[in-house]
This record gives C-alpha cells, structure tokens and sequence, in this order.
C-alpha cells in the first residue's frame, strides 16, 4: 500500500529541519536514512538502549516513537556529543579506559549519561543506574563504562575521587 508522505519538523542537534516522513516511520529509521547513524538499531522493541537519544532533554528510544511524534521537539543525537578531535569527557574516559569493545551501545550510553548530566547535579549511584539500566551493552560485562563514567561524575561532583564507582556495577 502506498502512504501518503507526511512532513515533522523538529529541531535536530541545534538545527530546526523539516523530514518528509510517514505516518508509521519511526524516529529511529528517519534519523538513519537522514545520515544519523551514530544512533542504532538493536532490538527494535526497547529493551537494548542502542537507539537512545534526547527528547527536550530526557534519554527516549528512538525506535518506538514515531517520527511524527517528534514534531516541535528538540531531539539531540550522539552527532551532537564531542567530535574527533574533541571528544566529551565521557567519550575521553571510555577510550582512556578502554572500555569499548564492539562499540554498538556507546552512542546510546552516552546520550543517557548526557540525559543524567543535564537533569542531576549530584551523582549518587543508584540515581545513576536508574538513568543508565535501559542500556544493554552485551561485550563488557559494564564495569569499565561504569568506572569510566564514574571517574566523570566524581570529577563534576568535586570530589576529585577517581574511578571511586569502578567497582559498583549498573546491572548484574
Ligand atoms: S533499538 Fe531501541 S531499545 Fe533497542
Ligand atoms: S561494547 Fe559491544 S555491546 Fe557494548
């Protein structure tokens, strides 16, 4: 059956952008065939984390929105989080740490880790894994993510302690 194409606008890593989209696209599948590929599909059914980006400031899973759904709101992909040459603190502890290994849920950790920087002021651990227990990652076994955004939370808090949560997983 062909669907009668529907237009979204929202404002994209800074950028207000009209999509032509359909009414049963989701905001995972637009932002792939619009280039965004940093965001992923994983399971597609939100449980894995991997298409995870911002929604006026709250990690969601891409893949069960509608692209139209997105319409007015400011979404914010892992495009938007540090580059090559300068990467995020975060992005800086995960490879100081060398805490990626195939690299398939770092974008999505990242964006919920962004969701807790924006939304916390204090980092006690278990606000942190209640931000950050929607991302799988199935390489790792987590405890060099977790040290490595740790290590970052401790320096925003202050307390200069490195890599104090190293040793307190996020999920068993
Ligand atoms: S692809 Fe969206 S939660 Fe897995
Ligand atoms: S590093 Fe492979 S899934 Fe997390």
């Amino acid at each position: 059956m062909i669907k009668h194409p529907h237009t979204v606008t929202f404002t994209l890593n800074g950028e207000l952008k009209t999509f032509i989209t359909r009414p049963d696209e989701k905001l995972l599948d637009l932002l792939r065939r619009e280039g965004y590929k940093g965001t992923k599909y994983g399971c597609g059914q939100g449980t894995c984390g991997a298409c995870t980006v911002l929604m006026d400031g709250r990690a969601i899973y891409s893949c069960l929105l509608f692209a139209m759904q997105a319409e007015n709101r400011d979404v914010r992909t892992i495009e938007s989080v540090g580059t090559h040459e300068k990467p995020s603190e975060f992005q800086q502890e995960l490879i100081d740490g060398a805490a990626v290994q195939c690299g398939f849920c770092i974008p999505g950790m990242i964006m919920s880790a962004e969701a807790l920087m924006q939304a916390e002021d204090t980092y006690p651990d278990d606000i942190v894994r209640e931000y950050m227990d929607g991302n799988l990652c199935r390489c790792t076994g987590y405890e060099k993510i977790w040290g490595a955004l740790r290590r970052v939370l401790d320096r925003k808090e202050g307390n200069g302690v490195q890599g104090s949560g190293a040793s307190s997983r996020p999920k068993s």
